[in-house]
């Protein structure tokens, strides 16, 4: 009888908080909505642009060349599914936070209240940090982590009132994981994680999603720049992995943002880093822990062969910038 009691009692208890998180949330749609873009004049934020434009949304993008954006705005006008959509653009630089802000309530009261905010807007230099001069590490501070801060700190109270919005900050691999070259780049990304975790927690409860996306390499006009200052370690490390288009990583951003997940990456490198580092970071479904819980110590072991090439990469152009010198 106790037996019965204890049943009816606890797998309830149980099964039914396992039920609720194993359910995936239902995907939410941009068609009629208001979809922002920072930085979506180039790149994967003009690919996100066209992927909302496709999907009915009326998109704004924001970024600081005038001719750049007028350009991006006649393209993503050419993905529309309906007339009606208005795809407009405005030029603020994200670094000016009060322009910033202004602009999203102007914006609002033209095209409508904004529904997902997209930060794309970045960029990166590598080399070893004693070469950086102190205006190109405030130059990356503040573009990749204090433009994210800003275009957050405009936007959540409007998301709060209307008890509704989805944000995505964009970092990179180098968000989770180290790199020859990127020691200025990927602590601006790294940042960009705690803001994203800390976030999640304070809108969670008004409806509001985060997603920190995080791009592998990506063939797009920022990626030919960053090239030209890679150091040849970086090179070569990076050249072990593959190069994304941005229409997928736009594709799986927009469809990850929607679905509610926290974390968004593409392949399988991004998949094992992403899982490696889960940590304490919010999860969508209890069916993704169950995954992430399963594969961690095998992904572990595959890891530590990854890093142990990396380093030969880097031990190699050491002992041939030694003999040069010699
Ligand atoms: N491509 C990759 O391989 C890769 C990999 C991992 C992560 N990411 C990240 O993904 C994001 C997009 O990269 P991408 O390669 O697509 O870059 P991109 O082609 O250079 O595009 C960057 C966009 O951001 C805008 N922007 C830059 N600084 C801005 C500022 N201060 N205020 C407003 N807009 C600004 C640019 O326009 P204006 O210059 O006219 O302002 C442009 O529209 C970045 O955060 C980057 O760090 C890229």
């Amino acid at each position: 009888m106790l037996f019965i009691w204890l049943c009816i009692i606890f797998v309830p208890c149980i099964l039914i908080p396992v039920v609720v998180y194993l359910r995936p949330s239902p995907k939410k749609s941009v068609n009629g909505k208001h979809v922002v873009v920072i930085g979506g004049s180039s790149g994967i934020g003009k690919s996100v642009a066209i992927v909302a434009a496709k999907e009915g949304a009326n998109v704004t993008i924001i970024a600081r060349n005038v001719e750049k954006l007028n350009y991006a705005q006649k393209e993503i006008e050419s993905y529309k599914c309906c007339k009606e959509q208005i795809i407009s653009k405005i030029s603020v630089d994200i670094c000016d936070y009060e322009s910033l802000e202004q602009n999203f309530s102007k914006i609002e009261t033209i095209v409508g209240p904004i529904f997902m905010m997209v930060n794309c807007a970045g960029m990166a230099i590598c080399g070893e940090v004693e070469k950086f001069t102190l205006d190109e590490i405030k130059q990356l501070v503040d573009i990749n982590f204090l433009g994210s801060l800003y275009s957050v700190k405009a936007i959540v109270p409007k998301f709060k009132m209307r008890k509704e919005g989805i944000i995505v900050l964009t970092g990179s691999q180098v968000t989770l994981m180290g790199m020859y070259g990127y020691s200025v780049y990927s602590s601006c990304k790294f940042a960009l994680r705690g803001l994203a975790e800390s976030l999640y927690m304070e809108v969670k409860p008004y409806n509001i999603s985060v997603t920190l996306a995080l791009p592998p390499d990506t063939d797009t006009p920022g990626f030919a720049n960053e090239n030209k200052t890679k150091p040849t370690e970086t090179k070569l490390i990076s050249d072990t992995a593959g190069l994304a288009t941005p229409e997928n990583v736009a594709k799986k951003l927009v469809n990850d943002a929607l679905t509610g997940k926290f974390f968004s990456y593409v392949g399988f490198e991004s998949y094992m880093v992403t899982t490696l580092c889960t940590g304490m970071s919010p999860f969508s479904t209890f069916l993704d822990v169950i995954m992430e819980a399963t594969v961690l110590g095998l992904l572990r072991i595959i890891s530590a062969f990854y890093i142990i090439s990396f380093n030969k990469i880097v031990k190699k152009c050491h002992e041939n910038k030694t003999k040069k010198i010699m």
